[in-house]
């Protein structure tokens, strides 16, 4: 059983990604995480040394090579991961569960105000700025994030809630 999270930064896919494993007995794979430890290099350190352009190459490079291992897992991809290449078309045909972690702007806004050191696209902006980006971004990526297989909407709920959603749904 392979289980795919998606869903933009700060949406929870690592946090619900974690849980998740821990009550299905599963082996949890972080995406951003995995490619660090590839390239022996931070997130924050390729986008700066090696530009975006390079790091999604390698991001697609590295899902590839997570969607072929021969084993279950829970998968958190990164935010932008779905966005790029045929990144979402390998993710549906690899007899996989997706599901898109939606959010709404304000909470995804209000989390990233308080987290966006570690994120590359946001961590010059200031606050203001970040609620702006994040609807115009939303607004360009949610044709890829639409194509998972499941939506769970998150706002509000507590992360035992999702976790249990998305179990009801597999089972
Ligand atoms: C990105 C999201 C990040 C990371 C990189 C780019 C994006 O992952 O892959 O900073 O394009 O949305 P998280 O969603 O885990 O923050």
């Amino acid at each position: 059983m392979k289980i795919i999270l998606l869903g933009y930064m700060a949406s929870g896919k690592s946090s619900i990604g974690k849980k998740l494993a821990k009550k299905l007995s599963l082996d949890f794979i972080d995406l951003d995480d995995f490619i660090v430890s590839k390239e022996k290099m931070s997130i924050s350190d390729i986008f700066v040394k090696k530009g975006e352009i390079y790091f999604r190459k390698i991001e697609s490079i590295y899902l590839n090579e997570v969607l072929q291992m021969n084993k279950s897992y829970i998968l958190a991809l990164g935010g932008g991961t779905p966005c790029y290449g045929n990144n979402m078309e390998l993710i549906n045909n690899s007899n996989s569960n997706s599901f898109y972690l939606q959010a709404s702007v304000n909470k995804l806004s209000q989390k990233l105000i308080s987290k966006r050191e570690k994120r590359p696209l946001v961590a010059s902006l200031d606050d203001e700025q970040i609620f702006e980006y994040v609807g115009k971004h939303i607004f360009e990526r949610r044709q890829f994030y639409e194509k998972a297989k499941y939506t769970i909407k998150t706002d509000n709920k507590k992360k035992s809630e999702i976790v249990n959603e998305i179990k009801s749904i597999l089972n």
